[in-house]
């Protein structure tokens, strides 16, 4: 029936909660893999619980991916945040036009009625041009709003995945499959034991300081991240899971 099926999701979401350590966890239906409806209703989770915790003049830094851009999707207007600015987490990271955080976070902007600031980067960055970079006055100013800002929304890849996606060379490459690298996120590949095996040389958000912000909310779904969504979690700091069933019957089963 209706009520065991909700009730299902809600036995699947506490015991996330408890295994992860997470203060809120929300599981929906399906598996992201399979099926594209299915990260449209991870992105309408995340706008929904962002809309309950957001407050007015908040900053909301996001990172880029397909799942992020299904939030952009999904993004309604925020009547209890006015004026929030939503800024891109970490600059480049080499994804292609409309997976990036800058592109992802004008939409949400434009959507939520709020405003947005860019980050332009280039990338791959030299360890020269990328002293020279961060020191940049404007580059500056963004990376304190980046700082601050209260909420964070991420996304988590397949390490071999988001290295293929972002065309990283073949030294890269070799490094992150000789590591088992597993999952990638803000440009961090992660072995399963939550190991640092490589890191995109960019300005923004690093995984120390997520335990800055208010809420860092990981969205993250489809069976075939189970391994990366652990990996991460061994890592980081997050308060918030959004996952699909696929992802969290998986998540429950593994270590
Ligand atoms: C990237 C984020 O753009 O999206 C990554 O910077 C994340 O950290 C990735 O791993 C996830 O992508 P997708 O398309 O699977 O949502």
């Amino acid at each position: 029936t209706f009520i065991n099926e909700i009730s299902k999701f809600r036995v699947l979401e506490s015991q996330i909660k408890d295994k992860l350590q997470l203060e809120h966890v929300i599981v929906i239906p399906g598996n992201s893999d399979a099926h594209e409806t299915v990260k449209e209703q991870l992105g309408k989770a995340c706008v929904q619980y962002l809309s309950s915790i957001l407050s007015a003049e908040q900053t909301v830094a996001i990172t880029g991916g397909t799942t992020m851009s299904e939030v952009a999707n999904m993004m309604t207007p925020l009547a209890h945040a006015k004026n929030c600015t939503f800024v891109p987490a970490r600059g480049g990271l080499g994804e292609q036009v409309e997976n990036q955080a800058n592109t992802i976070c004008a939409e949400m902007a434009k959507k939520a009625n709020g405003k947005y600031r860019m980050l332009y980067v280039p990338d791959p960055l030299s360890e020269e041009s990328y002293q020279t970079i961060k020191e940049e006055p404007a580059i500056k100013e963004i990376v304190e709003l980046i700082h601050d800002a209260a909420v964070v929304i991420h996304g988590i890849g397949d390490a071999v995945t988001m290295a293929e996606r972002r065309k990283a060379s073949s030294t890269v490459m070799r490094k992150i499959k000789d590591k088992h690298a597993v999952s990638e996120a803000f440009g961090y590949y992660l072995d399963k034991n939550g190991e640092v095996v490589h890191k995109v040389r960019t300005v923004g958000l690093q995984l120390d300081d997520l335990k800055n912000a208010n809420k860092v909310i990981t969205v993250a779904g489809g069976k075939s991240k189970t391994q990366a969504i652990l990996s991460f979690f061994k890592q980081a700091k997050s308060d918030v899971l959004i996952t699909d069933e696929a992802a969290a019957n998986q998540l429950l089963k593994g270590d």
